[in-house]
């Protein structure tokens, strides 16, 4: 067998483990998608700085991709420690967003596109995604690695400014305080907004700007005007540029110290909330209990 085959094989074990490690996800589409793709296409040429918790980075010993299949964040920036993310808490996180074939997905925060390629694989030749990068050396990156892609189109700019087309999921990959009013208005009627939000306490508390944010992941389903949210799980990952602001960031702060978040159900656009119901407010939002 060729190395390509053996590879092959590596990944499809990988994607197994990995939906394993996912709060056991049971989706055959998505392990597809994880089979199917692969990782040294979108870091660059190995060794790769593979993110040891108690270590910092940890280089690789050569350029052998199977170092890449593994539950690990991979440096994408090491400087600015900015990792493509860890496989299975994507893999949670993806099933959770259940993009289906035909889809329109808006990925915020692509990086180099692994997981952008993941979606694409997700929606297929019938659906669409956009990947939005804010840096501008990943976003030249992300646009080489799609080229041939008819069915991605990357933009560089900031996720909650930039334009795009209705969405049916909109995936964020970016610590935020708040959501973004164009994710918002733009996630369609049955759509799904995947939001991680982190306060810069926790774990991040007063730490330079690289550490990521210790957080929560919500789910808000869109129904009409209702926006249905539910806690899906911990993150800690690399702030979200535009989309934090300084009101949000201390009521965040105090709501994750008094903690429930795990009992949210409902976004609201605006702020009126009887206290008793809210768990979180900030201008013009709010997470609440019904
Ligand atoms: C934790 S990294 C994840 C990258 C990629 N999803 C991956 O796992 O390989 C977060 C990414 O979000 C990008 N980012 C931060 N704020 C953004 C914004 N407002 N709009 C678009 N991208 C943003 C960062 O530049 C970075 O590439």
């Amino acid at each position: 067998m060729d190395r390509q085959g053996e590879l092959n094989i590596i990944r499809a074990a990988y994607a197994k483990q990995i939906l394993a490690a996912a709060w056991g996800v049971d989706n055959s589409r998505l392990e597809a998608a994880f089979s199917a793709t692969r990782r040294e296409d979108f870091l660059g040429a190995g060794p790769w700085w593979i993110f040891r918790r108690l270590r910092d980075y940890v280089t690789t010993p050569d350029a052998d991709p199977v170092y890449l299949y593994t539950d690990d964040l991979v440096g994408i920036l090491p400087e600015r420690h900015l990792n493509n993310g860890q496989p299975s808490l994507h893999a949670h996180l993806i099933h959770q967003a259940a993009p289906a074939a035909g889809e329109h997905v808006v990925h915020i925060g692509t990086g180099t596109g692994y997981y952008t390629a993941i979606l694409a694989h997700l929606v297929g030749p019938s659906g669409r995604v956009t990947g939005i990068e804010y840096d501008s050396e990943l976003a030249a990156r992300a646009k080489a690695n799609f080229a041939a892609c008819p069915n991605v189109e990357i933009l560089e700019g900031d996720g909650a400014l930039v334009s795009f087309d209705e969405a049916d999921v909109i995936y964020v990959n970016a610590g935020c305080t708040r959501p973004a009013e164009s994710w918002l208005d733009r996630l369609a009627d049955g759509g799904r907004l995947i939001l991680p939000m982190t306060s810069d306490q926790g774990f991040g508390a007063n730490a330079p700007e690289r550490m990521a944010r210790a957080g929560a992941v919500f789910r808000i389903a869109r129904r009409g005007k209702d926006y249905l949210a539910h806690w899906i799980s911990p993150v800690a990952i690399f702030p979200c540029a535009g989309s934090r602001d300084e009101v949000s960031e201390r009521a965040l702060a105090e709501a994750f110290a008094k903690g429930g978040w795990q009992q949210v159900t409902r976004l609201y656009r605006d702020q009126e909330i009887p206290e008793q119901r809210c768990w979180v407010r900030g201008p013009g939002w709010s997470l609440a209990y019904s």
